[in-house]
């Protein structure tokens, strides 16, 4: 029997703790610091994510057998290494091999080595090699901070006083600190954008469930970034021949140039991905699961999570069984508090959670519970998730779930998995 600690407090970590949860290994689950809905099905306790000597602790106190990482930040700032050197078992990276994510740059130099295809990208580290570098570069371009940005430091400009504008921010600004001080002026890319996640030691490479995510606030995919508002799993086009390529061409090579820089990596690595006329090219990587993603992908799962993430931790994914999924589909909707990506309330009661259809699920993600009452704590607030046997039908029962679940101001994108992305 298994004691699993999880790390974070958003909606991929509630899910996370949903599916191990329902394993017959698990005996006991901690979240650290969890949110409301994951003191539902877990002991939540009162530690950061970024507070490592705490969480290390905490792994002690209540003789972990396992650690499953969520966010990007507690790996890049040395997490995993930390619990390993205390001999405890940890799903996610170590700082160097974290690098993929928390260094676009560092990522940049790995495709290249490797022939990864990737946009063509110059990395700039003052503000007239900026300059340079975009005079050289076509219309539309792409301008990326190179640090942690919770996905907000990647700029997608149609004009040069747009790029201008997205370098001046992050490098004379400074509105994301050191991780906007090097940024890469990149090749803008059109396609299809997948998602794709692999269970990995470093060595074997178990592919899940290709996803599509909805990063922009507004229906057709307008207005600012978000920190996604919904996703659906699987995509009607990314077939079994373009996920061979992708493993392929994109995730064993990544592996291998991250091995030769920093050695073993063990946990997930997320490829997102533009499918292009020429094949599948690599727009980011994160060294941890993804968040709408992952609301959509583990439901498919039928394999048991903590198997798979213990076999990944002790690098023994070769001997673990094929994974197992259910058919159909999966699709989650978000469910953001009124103002967001911008200023907005917390607070505020939210009613309808004991009400839900049938099989609807509520992630949550910004909630928490004052004087009793479960109120929202966040911009994302919740997750209204179906699985169908269509994709159709889980667009159905993700939004009917949506319907039940109520706060004042709540905002929604009526529009996902209603047509194939991009
Ligand atoms: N859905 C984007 C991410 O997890 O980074």
């Amino acid at each position: 029997m298994t004691k699993v600690l999880v790390v974070g407090s958003g909606g991929r970590e509630h899910t996370l703790a949903w599916k191990l949860g329902q394993s017959a290994d698990l005996e006991a689950l901690y979240c650290a610091p969890g949110n409301a809905g994951m003191a539902a099905v877990a002991t939540n306790l009162d530690i950061a994510d970024s507070d490592i000597d705490g969480l290390v602790a905490a792994a002690w106190e209540h003789a972990i057998d396992l650690v499953v990482v969520g966010p990007e930040a507690p790996l890049a700032a040395g997490l995993a290494d930390s619990l390993r050197a205390a001999g405890f078992l940890v799903f996610g990276p170590n700082q160097a091999a974290a690098q993929i994510e928390s260094s676009k740059s560092w990522a940049k130099e790995i495709m290249e080595e490797w022939g990864i295809p990737t946009g063509q990208a110059q990395v700039v580290t003052s503000l007239e090699g900026a300059r340079v570098a975009l005079d050289q570069a076509g219309l539309p371009v792409v301008v990326k901070a190179d640090g942690l940005t919770t996905g907000k430091g990647v700029y997608v400009c149609a004009t040069r006083d747009e790029a201008d504008d997205a370098v001046a921010r992050l490098m004379q600004e400074g509105i994301f600190g050191d991780a906007g001080a090097t940024v890469l002026i990149e090749e803008f890319l059109e396609g299809l954008e997948v998602s794709v996640l692999a269970l990995t030691d470093g060595e074997t490479i178990l592919p899940l469930l290709p996803a599509c995510d909805y990063k922009r606030i507004g229906e057709g995919d307008t207005g600012p970034n978000t920190g996604g508002m919904g996703a659906y799993c699987p995509p009607a086009a990314i077939s079994a021949a373009d996920m061979e390529q992708v493993v392929r061409e994109i995730i064993a090579p990544t592996l291998s140039g991250i091995r030769a820089r920093a050695g073993e990596y063990r946990g997930v690595l997320y490829a997102g991905l533009i499918m292009t006329a020429s094949g599948p090219k690599v727009l980011e990587f994160n060294c941890r699961f993804g968040d709408p993603e992952t609301q959509v992908v583990l439901p498919m799962l039928a394999s048991d999570l903590l198997e798979l993430c213990l076999a990944t931790a002790r690098a023994e994914l070769a001997s673990a069984p094929a994974l197992e999924w259910h058919d159909g589909g999966c699709v989650a909707v978000v469910l953001a508090s009124g103002g967001y990506p911008g200023s907005y309330d917390t607070g505020l009661p939210i009613s309808g959670l004991d009400a839900l259809p049938d099989g609807g699920l509520a992630i949550h993600a910004g909630t928490a519970v004052a004087d009793g009452e479960l109120v929202t704590a966040g911009g994302r607030v919740l997750a209204a998730v179906g699985r169908g046997g269509t994709l159709a039908d889980a667009r159905r029962l993700a939004y009917e779930t949506a319907d039940a679940i109520s706060f004042e101001g709540a905002y929604r994108r009526e529009d996902i998995a209603s047509r194939e992305l991009p």
